[in-house]
């Protein structure tokens, strides 16, 4: 395990755990990293900018617009390069103006102008941490995909004890180290079905659903992260598309069947989280359709569209695991059961769509998962982010049951 050849930018902002960002970039180069250190001007008040050049072997930076550096443009150039950014500590003033979206500096400007994951180290005074700006500011930056290493709890510098203090950098060197070395996914060819599709009945009208993908693609995000090679096959949705994850924009079902087919041939994993549209329009016209006035009707004649899933799961081509979504109002086992069944899948993620707060279009989901192999486990409504991370999860300890059952066989 080790973090060879990473390229990370360590972020020190003004807090008296500055101190603990010496050895944090210790921690890192001991492991092979190439650090960058990147302080705030409150920063340099904390800890010496010579510290920490002499540890990282690189002169720190802090200046947004910096006539010195090549290109002066520093924040783009190193957010294009970093394979990490972590700033520790992350104060509660930086943690709120990265939240925003604020670009004041050098350092915040990286947050925003990177790709690579950026990883938060709060600390700061218990009351400040437990402030619910603070904590609304920290979940909405989970939402966003920030990872966040929770504080301690113990003796604070400003007297007292409680929750606030930086997580040891022992600790975030190993939460760094698992993040980049623990990929069970690795080789694994995963394609993943998102969002709505669109079937047209003129140039101008379509029917469609309220599918945001945004379940999709946190399945995506985390199978890439778990070292998978990963493509979206993605209906029209309003999602940024992610860095390194392939991504092909479909728009009918009868498109997206044609994508998943033509790349469907040595998948491992085939995710069918898509809300394909059951039925398409049989003859969509040429013209836009004109209101008639003689006629207070318009008939529209419907044909069923291919079941993707069950076409995939029983082709000769079938990934070695494959698994569906049921969303149901009601008898959710014994649909989800027969789903399985009926469409040869390995594991239907089931969620009951009659709680309208969650599920469709919203950041958050509650689903309960049925497979071949293992009993079936419950999520309770969680960040669609972290669900798709257990579901991912899931799949792992599914396939792990699969290969061992292959091996007592054999
Ligand atoms: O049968 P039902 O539409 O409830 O099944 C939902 C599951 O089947 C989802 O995984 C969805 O992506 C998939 N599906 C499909 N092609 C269709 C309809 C549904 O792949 N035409």
């Amino acid at each position: 395990m080790s973090l060879e050849k990473k390229y990370i930018i360590i972020g020190v902002t003004g807090g008296i755990a500055a101190y603990k960002s010496a050895y944090l970039v210790r921690e890192l180069k001991k492991q092979g990293a190439d650090v960058q250190v990147v302080m705030t001007e409150s920063a340099k008040s904390f800890i010496t900018e010579l510290t920490l050049q002499a540890l990282s072997g690189h002169p720190v930076l802090s200046e947004i617009l910096d006539p010195k550096s090549e290109s002066g443009i520093e924040h783009i150039e190193k957010a294009r390069k970093a394979d990490a950014v972590i700033i520790a500590p992350a104060t509660a003033n930086t943690i709120s103006k990265i939240n925003m979206g604020m670009a004041d500096n050098l350092l915040t400007g990286i947050v925003l102008a990177t790709t690579a994951p950026v990883f938060l180290a709060p600390a700061m005074n218990e009351i400040m941490w437990k402030n619910q700006i603070t904590q609304n500011n920290i979940q909405s930056l989970r939402n966003y995909g920030f990872h966040v290493i929770n504080p301690g709890c113990g003796f604070q510098a400003c007297g007292g004890e409680g929750e606030g203090r930086m997580a040891e950098p022992h600790y975030i060197a190993d939460f760094l180290d698992k993040f980049f070395n623990d990929k069970p996914l690795k080789g694994k060819k995963v394609i993943i079905t998102a969002g709505p599709t669109v079937e047209p009945i003129d140039p101008v009208r379509y029917i469609s659903n309220h599918s945001s993908g945004k379940m999709g693609y946190a399945l995506a995000k985390a199978a890439y992260e778990f070292g998978a090679d990963v493509t979206i096959i993605s209906g029209p949705v309003h999602i940024a598309r992610p860095d390194k994850i392939e991504v092909i924009s479909v728009k009918t079902a009868k498109q997206m069947l044609e994508a998943v087919r033509s790349r469907v041939t040595g998948t491992d994993i085939f995710i069918s989280c898509a809300a394909v549209s059951d039925y398409t329009v049989e003859e969509p016209k040429k013209q836009k359709i004109k209101k008639e006035d003689n006629s207070d009707e318009l008939t529209l004649r419907l044909i069923k569209n291919t079941d993707i899933l069950s076409t995939i799961a029983h082709s000769e081509d079938r990934p070695m695991l494959v698994v569906g979504f049921a969303a149901e109002t009601e008898n959710l086992e014994e649909y989800a059961t027969k789903k399985l069944r009926k469409k040869n899948a390995d594991i239907i993620v089931a969620n009951d769509v009659s709680d309208t707060d969650i599920g469709f279009n919203s950041d958050n989901n509650a689903v309960t998962i049925f497979s071949k192999e293992l009993p079936p486990k419950q999520f309770s409504n969680r960040l669609k982010t972290e669900l798709g991370h257990d579901i991912l999860i899931f799949c792992i300890e599914y396939l792990k049951q699969l290969n061992q059952k292959n091996y007592n066989l054999s």
